[in-house]
C-alpha cells in the first residue's frame, strides 16, 4: 500500500514550453496492432488518456506510411480523442515501414535522403493532424540505433566511423523535423542509454547533446533489451530538457523516487497501462491496492506483438477494459 503522500511528487504538473503536463506519467510507445486511425484503436488511447497519463505517445509508425495512407484528417480522431480525456499527444516516428528490415551498411545516399524526407512529411501531417509532439525511434537496436552502434555501423562514408558521424542520422533527421515544424511540436527523442556492445554511456551523452543542441526538447530513455538496466535517465539530465525514465517504473514507489532524487522528471509506465489504464488516477487516490498490476509475464503484450495479435493482458478481468 502506497499512500499518497509518497507519490504526490507524481502528480505535480510540469511546464515544457507553451506545453502543460498535467503530472509526470507518460504512457510510452507501445505498438497494439490495432488500426490507429479506426475505432478500437482510438479507444485504446482515448482510455489510456482518460486513465489520468500526462502525455501520451502513439506507437512506433513507419514515416512511408504518411501521406498516403495515413493523413491529418484521418489522424485526428485519434489526437481529438486523447485531448479530450485531458492529455496531451506524441506520436512515435519509425524510420521504415514495421516489419522491413534495412541494414545500416548496405543504405546508400539516396534511400538515407528518402528516410530524412520522409520524417519531414510525416512531420508536417502529425502538425496538420493536431499532435502535440512527434518522437524519433532511436531506441532498442532498430534502424536509427544501430547507425549509432559501432557493433552494427561499419560504414567508412560520412555516416560511419566516429561517434559523430554515427549520430549524423539522427542529427539530420531532428534538425529536420525541427525546421518543418518550427516551435508548434514538442520534439521528443528515444534513446536506449547504451548498448553493449556498440556504445556506452559516453558515446551516448555526446549523442544526445548534439541532438538537444538541434533542439530536442525531452529525451525519452528506454533500455535497449528487457535485460537492460532499467532507468538510466539521470545522466542525459544534464542537458537542461526533461528526461523520461523507463523501464519497469510501475511501481509508484519506485516512480517517485526517481523523481525526488531527481534522476528524472517524466516517468514511463508501458505495460503497466496495458494492465490498467486508471493507474494514474488509482495511484493519486492512494489506491494502489487497486491498480491491476503488470507481473512482466509478457505473454498477451510482447507474446501477441509477436503474432500481430491485439495486445492485451493476462491480468484483465474478461469484461474491464478490452
Ligand atoms: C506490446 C509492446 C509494444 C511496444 N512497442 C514499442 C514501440 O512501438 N516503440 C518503442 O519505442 N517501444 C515499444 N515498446 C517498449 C515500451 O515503450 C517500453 O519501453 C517497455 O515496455 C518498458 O517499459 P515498461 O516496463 O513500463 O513496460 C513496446 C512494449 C510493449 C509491451
Amino acid at each position: 500500500m502506497t499512500n499518497t503522500i509518497e507519490t504526490s511528487r507524481l502528480f505535480a504538473p510540469l511546464q515544457v514550453r507553451q506545453w502543460t503536463f498535467r503530472n509526470r506519467v507518460v504512457m510510452p510507445p507501445m505498438v497494439t496492432c490495432r488500426s490507429i486511425t479506426a475505432e478500437d484503436g482510438v479507444e485504446w488511447y482515448r482510455r489510456r488518456a482518460a486513465g489520468g497519463a500526462a502525455l501520451v505517445i502513439v506507437e512506433a509508425t513507419g514515416v512511408p506510411r504518411f501521406g498516403s495512407e495515413l493523413t491529418a484528417p484521418s489522424l485526428r480522431p485519434l489526437v481529438d480523442a486523447v485531448h479530450r480525456e485531458g492529455a496531451l499527444a506524441a506520436i512515435q516516428l519509425f524510420p521504415v515501414n514495421r516489419g522491413d528490415d534495412h541494414q545500416v551498411d548496405a543504405l546508400v545516399d539516396a534511400e538515407i535522403e528518402g528516410i530524412v524526407r520522409a520524417y519531414r512529411l510525416a512531420a508536417r501531417v502529425c502538425l496538420d493532424a493536431g499532435f502535440d509532439g512527434v518522437e524519433p525511434h532511436g531506441a532498442h537496436g532498430f534502424l536509427l540505433n544501430r547507425f549509432f552502434s559501432s557493433a552494427h555501423n561499419h560504414r567508412t562514408d560520412k555516416y560511419g566511423g566516429t561517434p559523430e558521424n554515427r549520430a549524423r542520422l539522427a542529427v539530420e533527421i531532428v534538425r529536420t523535423l525541427r525546421e518543418t515544424v518550427k516551435e508548434k511540436m514538442l520534439l521528443l527523442y528515444r534513446h536506449s542509454p547504451v548498448m553493449e556492445p556498440g556504445y556506452g554511456l559516453e558515446e551516448s551523452l555526446e549523442l544526445t547533446q548534439r541532438l538537444v543542441a538541434e533542439g530536442v526538447d525531452i529525451l525519452d530513455l528506454s533500455p535497449s533489451s528487457r535485460e537492460g538496466p532499467a532507468d538510466l535517465a539521470a545522466p542525459f539530465r544534464r542537458f537542461g530538457v526533461p528526461v523520461i525514465a523507463v523501464g519497469a517504473m510501475d511501481q509508484p514507489s519506485r516512480a517517485a523516487e526517481a523523481l525526488r532524487e531527481k534522476r528524472a522528471d517524466l516517468i514511463a509506465v508501458g505495460r503497466g497501462l496495458i494492465a490498467d489504464p486508471d493507474w494514474p488516477r488509482k495511484v493519486r487516490r492512494g489506491q494502489w491496492d487497486a491498480v491491476v498490476g503488470c507481473i512482466k509475464c509478457d505473454l498477451k503484450c510482447f507474446g501477441n506483438l509477436r503474432t500481430g495479435i491485439p495486445i492485451a493482458c493476462t491480468q484483465w478481468d474478461e469484461a474491464e477494459f478490452k
